[in-house]
């Protein structure tokens, strides 16, 4: 295929490999984020999901491979470089700061954002959430634990993403959030930013996302776009409970 056919992707993961100590935990995982696209990351637990999402966030070290976003290399970059050139994670387990106020913790997330764009920015993520504008003052460890997931993807979106990373987002919580959390990474999309998803909710990532990568073992075994996937005997049978299901 020529440039012109296909674009620059707006993430481009080659052959990253991710070492602790001795342990080599990624293997040369090679993927793609397209702009305004939704790709999903699955795979049992341990498979290492999340080590790729806190490789792209430079919070682990790239032992090898390259990490580009918009074309701009970022891999091994401290973590607020990174954010700064356009990539946030709301990580997995939500990790918001407890003791902060919920304003606090938007706060944080916008990093150097300052005046005017801060107080937009602000305002469109309290527009999106508005079960955080009615606790701006509350402690964010006294929220649901779904309310703390929006807190956790407000606080990314508040650094103004062109990617946003999310690790298990609906992880523990009760179906009728999960059903929000799926529509928000949608409406997430139209607004322009794309999003890497990692999900254990596997009929639900592949609902939404338009292209998935299975991991094994630290790799990349199986890929392909999520109609197709979802239609894989490999994928039914391992993640979703079987075939007819
Ligand atoms: N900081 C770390 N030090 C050592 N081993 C780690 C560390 N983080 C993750 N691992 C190991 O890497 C593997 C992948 O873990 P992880 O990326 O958390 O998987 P997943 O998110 O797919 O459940 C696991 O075997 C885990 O024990
Ligand atoms: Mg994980």
């Amino acid at each position: 295929m020529s440039a012109v056919d296909s674009p620059q992707p707006l993430l481009q993961v080659d052959r990253l490999g991710v070492r602790m100590g001795v342990q080599q935990i990624l293997h040369e995982v090679s993927l793609e984020v397209p702009e305004r696209g939704i790709i999903t990351v699955l795979g049992a637990n341990g498979v290492g999901k999340t080590t790729l999402m806190r490789a792209l966030s430079g919070i682990y070290r790239a032992s090898s491979g390259q990490i580009s976003l918009a074309g701009e290399p970022i891999a091994n970059l401290p973590s607020h470089r990174i954010v700064a050139l356009g990539l946030a994670q709301a990580p997995e387990g939500r990790q918001v700061f407890s003791n902060m106020t919920v304003r606090e913790n938007l706060v944080l997330g916008a990093g150097a954002l300052k005046g005017l764009v801060f107080e937009q920015t602000l305002h469109e993520v309290l527009e999106r959430f508005g079960v955080l504008r009615q606790r701006l003052s509350q402690q964010a460890g006294s929220l649901s634990g779904g309310e703390q997931q929006m807190l956790c993807i407000g606080r990314a979106l508040m650094a103004r993403p062109r990617l946003l990373l999310l690790d298990e987002p609906s992880l523990g919580l009760a179906p009728k959030i999960v059903k929000q959390i799926f529509e928000l990474i949608a409406s997430i999309r139209a607004t322009g930013t794309s999003i890497l998803l990692v999900e254990q909710n596997v009929r639900g990532a592949l609902k939404v996302a338009d292209f998935g990568y299975v991991m094994e073992g630290g790799r990349i075994v199986l890929e392909g776009p999520a109609a197709q996937l979802r239609d894989d005997p490999r994928v039914r049978d391992a993640y979703l409970g079987g075939a007819g299901h």
